[in-house]
C-alpha cells in the first residue's frame, strides 16, 4: 500500500482545494423538520462525548431485542479485534421481522417497484415477509443442508428474493454473502472459493434498462470457475423472476440447480425458529476491492453492526413509523445491506426497493415513484444525481412528491451536484446528510446530525455521536482543524458497526486498517489503536470534515470501488498483453472512469481488435462497471529507473493535467508519445486536478 512507503503524504493547500471547492456557507434545515426530528434535542451531542465513550453505545444496543442482555460494551482485549456487547444473544432476522408483528403486521416492510413501469409493485408486509423468510430458513436447513456458521453466496440484483435470501440466513445465524447482480461469474466464483461456500442463491433474469438481463448463463459461469478453483457448488438455488415460468436460456443442471419457488410449495407455513447467535457472531461477509487483486471479504458482527444501522438509520436518516423511505443504491454493497435492509428493517420502517436504472424509461421516473409512493426520504449516490440532473434537470418539479430528507453517498458531490439536489429534488424543503464511510464500518462515520447541525455543501460534516475521526500526517502529527493541510483521515476509537476482520485474512486486517498509526503494538488500550480509512480529508475552523478521495490504489466509479490490481490482471489475461496500467480519469456523471495502457509482447503490432479484447476480459472478469473508456496501446509504460510504471504520469495525460518533471525517468522520451496519442498533437492548457490524481499510484 502506498501509504506504507511513506511517500503519499495527502498534502494540499488551502489554494489547492480552493482551485476545486472552495469553503461554502451553511445551509440550514426548516423548523418543519427540526420540529419532527428524532435527534432534535442537542443533549444527544452530550451523551455521546469521548468522556462517555464507549457505554455511549448502549443507547443504540438498547434499540434491539436481546435474547440474553449483554454485560460488557466494548472488549479490547485483543486489539484490533474488537468484541461488542459481549454476553449479549440476539437474532438478527428477530429484530427485523419478528418482533414486528405484535405492532405492525400489516405494514409494508418492501415496496418493490419493478422496472418495467406496467408491472405492479409488489407491497410485502411485515407478515409475509416473515412467512416468505420462515419457508425460506426451513428450505435451506432441510433440502440444502446449510448449519449455523455456513457461509452462503447470493448473486442476486434487486429483486425481493435477495433481502428474503438474507433475512433467512441471518435467521439460521448462516453467514451471507452477497455479490452485486452486475459483477461477472468470475468476480462471484472468486468470492465463492474465498468465503467457501457450497450453496448458491441467484436468480433467472431481471430488468436492466429495458432489457430482461439472462443472469442465469452469469450464474453458470461462475460455478464452473469456482470448480477450476476447487471448490464445488452442491446446490445452486434459482428463484424465478416471474414464478413459474423460467427467463433464462441456460439449461438447468440435473442434481445441481433448483427452482426456489418449487421447492417453497413443501414448505407451505413452515416455521423455523430463530437461532439466539452471540453478538459477536459473524452476520454477514461483504467483499471490496482493495490494494491487492484479492478483493477484501468484510466481515461484519450480529448485534455491533445491527446496533449501529439502526441507531444511525433513527437518528441520521431520521426514520419514523410513518415514513416511506426510498434508499436508491443496490442492495450488493454494503449501502443496501445496511440501509435498506438491516437498518430500516429494525426500526420497523417502510423500505422501498426499485428493479431497475435511474433513468427508465425517462429521468421522471424516480420522481414518479417518489409521486406515487409518498416517498418522504431520498437516499441515493452524486452520480444517480448527476445522472439525473443531466438527463432531466427540470423533470423533479412536474411531480407532487415533498422530501423531508435526502442522503448522498460513496462519493464527494461537487457543491453545484449538491445544491440541485437540495434546491431542484429536495424542492429547498428537504434537509441533507452526506454522509462518509466504507464496507468496511458498517454505518455512517461522518455526517451532520440533520436538525441540529447546518449542512454545508460539499463537506460531510462532524464525527457520527462516538465517532472521534482525526487526520494525521506521514509523520504521525494530528492536523488541526482549520489548519489547511490535508492528510489521512482516520477514527481515534473502534465503534458497533466496524468490520470484525477480513475473512480468511486476520493479517491483511491488521496490516491494512491498523499498522500504520497504531502506537504501540502491544497495547491493550484502544485508544492506540486508530483505524486507517485509506481517504484523504480536509478539517475546516468549523471543524467539519471535506473527504478528497482515495489515497490508495482504490478508483471509485460512480461510487463503487475498483482496485487497481483487479482491473490490471483482468487485462493481463488477454494473451497479446505484456504489461498493464490502469488510473482513473475524472468524468462528469460517474466521478472517476478507468483508462487503460497496455503494452504488447514483444512483434506484436497494436489494433482495436485487441483494445476491444482487453475490454472484454476486464468485462468478463469483474463487470460492466469496469468497463475502461479507452485502452491505449503504448510502445512503452513511463517507468523509474528500477523499472516501475509511473502511474501519476499517464494519469496527468489521461486528464489533460500538469505532467510535472519526467526527466528522471528511465524513459522519458516515451511520455510526449503516450501524450500525443491521447491527447493529440496540439499542447492543451493543462487542467486542473484533485490531488489525488495527481498522486495516483505514488507508491507503487
Ligand atoms: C468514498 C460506500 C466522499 C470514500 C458507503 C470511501 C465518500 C469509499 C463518501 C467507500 C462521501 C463514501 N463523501 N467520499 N459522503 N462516502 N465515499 O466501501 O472514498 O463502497 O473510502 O462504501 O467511498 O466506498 P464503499
Amino acid at each position: 500500500m502506498k501509504q506504507e512507503k511513506g511517500e503519499a503524504v495527502a498534502e494540499v493547500t488551502e489554494a489547492q482545494i480552493a482551485v476545486h471547492w472552495k469553503e461554502e456557507e451553511y445551509v440550514y434545515p426548516s423548523a418543519k423538520f427540526i420540529g419532527q426530528a428524532n435527534a432534535a434535542d442537542p443533549a444527544i451531542l452530550e451523551r455521546f462525548k469521548e468522556e462517555n465513550y464507549p457505554e455511549c453505545f448502549k443507547e443504540y444496543a438498547d434499540l434491539l431485542t436481546w435474547d440474553k442482555y449483554w454485560h460488557t460494551t466494548l472488549d479490547a482485549g485483543n486489539p484490533p479485534f474488537w468484541k461488542w456487547f459481549v454476553g449479549g444473544k440476539l437474532n438478527a432476522c428477530c429484530n427485523c421481522v419478528d418482533r414486528h408483528l405484535a405492532a405492525n403486521k400489516n405494514k409494508a416492510a418492501f415496496i418493490w417497484v419493478p422496472e418495467p413501469e406496467d408491472e405492479p409493485h409488489w407491497t410485502i408486509t411485515y407478515q409475509e415477509l416473515y412467512r416468505k423468510v420462515n419457508e425460506l430458513a426451513a428450505l435451506l436447513t432441510k433440502f440444502a443442508g446449510v448449519k449455523t456458521g455456513d457461509r452462503v453466496t447470493f448473486h442476486l440484483p434487486m429483486v425481493p428474493a435477495l433481502p428474503i435470501s438474507m433475512l433467512a440466513c441471518a435467521r439460521l445465524g448462516v453467514i451471507h454473502s452477497e455479490v452485486y447482480g452486475g459483477f461477472s461469474g468470475k468476480a462471484c466464483a472468486d468470492r465463492i472459493v474465498d468465503s467457501g461456500s457450497r450453496v448458491l442463491i441467484a436468480i433467472d433474469g431481471y430488468y436492466r434498462n429495458g432489457r430482461l438481463i439472462d443472469h442465469k448463463a452469469v450464474v453458470d459461469e461462475a460455478v464452473e470457475e469456482a470448480k477450476r478453483q476447487g471448490i464445488d457448488v452442491e446446490k445452486v438455488l434459482i428463484w424465478r423472476r416471474f414464478p413459474g415460468r423460467y427467463v433464462s436460456k441456460a439449461p438447468m443442471v440435473e442434481g445441481r440447480d433448483y427452482f426456489l419457488d418449487d421447492l417453497l410449495k413443501d414448505y407451505r407455513g413452515v416455521k423455523v425458529d430463530p437461532v439466539s447467535m452471540p453478538a459477536e457472531a459473524p452476520l454477514f461477509l461483504m467483499y471490496t476491492s482493495g490494494t491487492t487483486a484479492v478483493p477484501k471479504g468484510c466481515q461484519h458482527s450480529t448485534g455491533g453492526y445491527l446496533a449501529y444501522v439502526a441507531g444511525t438509520s433513527k437518528y441520521i436518516q431520521d426514520i419514523h413509523p410513518e415514513d416511506t423511505y426510498w434508499c436508491f443504491a443496490d442492495i450488493g454493497w454494503i449501502t443496501g445491506h445496511s440501509y435498506i435492509v438491516y437498518g430500516p428493517l429494525a426500526v420497523a420502517a417502510t423500505s422501498v426497493m426499485y428493479e431497475g436504472v435511474p433513468t427508465y424509461p425517462d429521468a421522471g421516473r424516480p420522481w414518479r415513484i417518489a409521486e406515487q409512493l409518498d416517498v418522504n426520504i431520498f437516499h441515493t449516490a452524486p452520480t444517480t444525481i448527476r445522472m439525473l440532473r443531466k438527463a432531466g434537470p427540470d423533470e423533479p418539479k412536474k411531480y407532487h412528491y415533498h422530501f423531508k430528507h435526502m442522503t448522498t453517498v460513496g462519493e464527494p458531490i461537487e457543491p453545484e451536484v449538491w445544491r440541485w439536489y437540495h434546491e431542484v429534488v429536495g424542492k429547498g424543503e428537504a434537509a441533507i446528510v452526506d454522509t462518509w464511510w466504507q464496507t468496511e464500518n458498517g454505518g455512517f462515520l461522518c455526517s451532520t446530525i440533520p436538525a441540529l447541525q447546518p449542512m454545508k455543501p460539499g463537506s460531510a460534516g462532524l464525527g457520527m455521536p462516538g465517532i472521534y475521526p482525526v487526520i494525521y500526517d506521514e509523520d504521525r502529527n494530528e492536523l488541526k482543524a482549520g489548519e489547511g493541510r490535508a492528510g489521512n483521515i482516520c477514527i481515534k476509537y473502534p465503534w458497533p458497526g466496524s468490520f470484525q476482520t477480513i475473512w480468511g485474512s486476520p493479517e491483511r486486517y491488521i496490516a491494512i486498517y491498523y499498522e500504520k498509526y497504531c502506537k504501540d503494538k502491544n497495547s491493550r488500550d484502544w485508544r492506540d489503536w486508530p483505524y486507517l480509512s485509506g481517504d484523504a480529508a480536509v478539517q475546516a475552523a468549523d471543524g467539519y470534515y471535506r473527504i478528497l478521495g482515495r489515497v490508495d490504489d482504490v478508483i471509485n466509479v460512480a461510487g463503487h470501488r475498483l482496485g487497481t490490481k483487479e482491473l490490471e490482471s483482468a487485462a493481463l489475461t488477454t494473451e497479446e498483453v505484456a504489461e498493464a496500467a490502469v488510473v482513473p480519469v475524472v468524468d462528469e456523471l460517474r466521478g472517476r472512469v478507468p483508462d487503460m495502457y497496455i503494452s504488447l509482447k514483444p512483434g506484436l503490432a497494436a489494433g482495436k481488435a485487441i483494445e476491444e479484447k482487453v475490454k472484454q476480459n476486464i468485462v468478463k472478469m469483474v463487470g460492466p462497471i469496469a468497463r475502461p473508456r479507452n485502452v491505449y496501446i503504448v510502445p512503452d509504460m513511463p517507468k523509474t529507473r528500477s523499472g516501475k510504471i509511473m502511474r501519476r504520469v499517464i494519469a496527468a495525460i489521461s486528464n489533460f493535467a500538469d505532467i510535472g518533471d519526467v526527466t528522471t525517468l528511465a524513459n522519458p522520451e516515451v511520455v510526449e508519445t503516450i501524450r500525443k496519442m491521447v491527447q493529440g498533437d496540439e499542447v492543451k492548457p493543462s487542467q486542473e486536478v484533485p490531488d489525488e490524481i495527481k498522486k495516483f499510484g505514488a507508491g507503487d
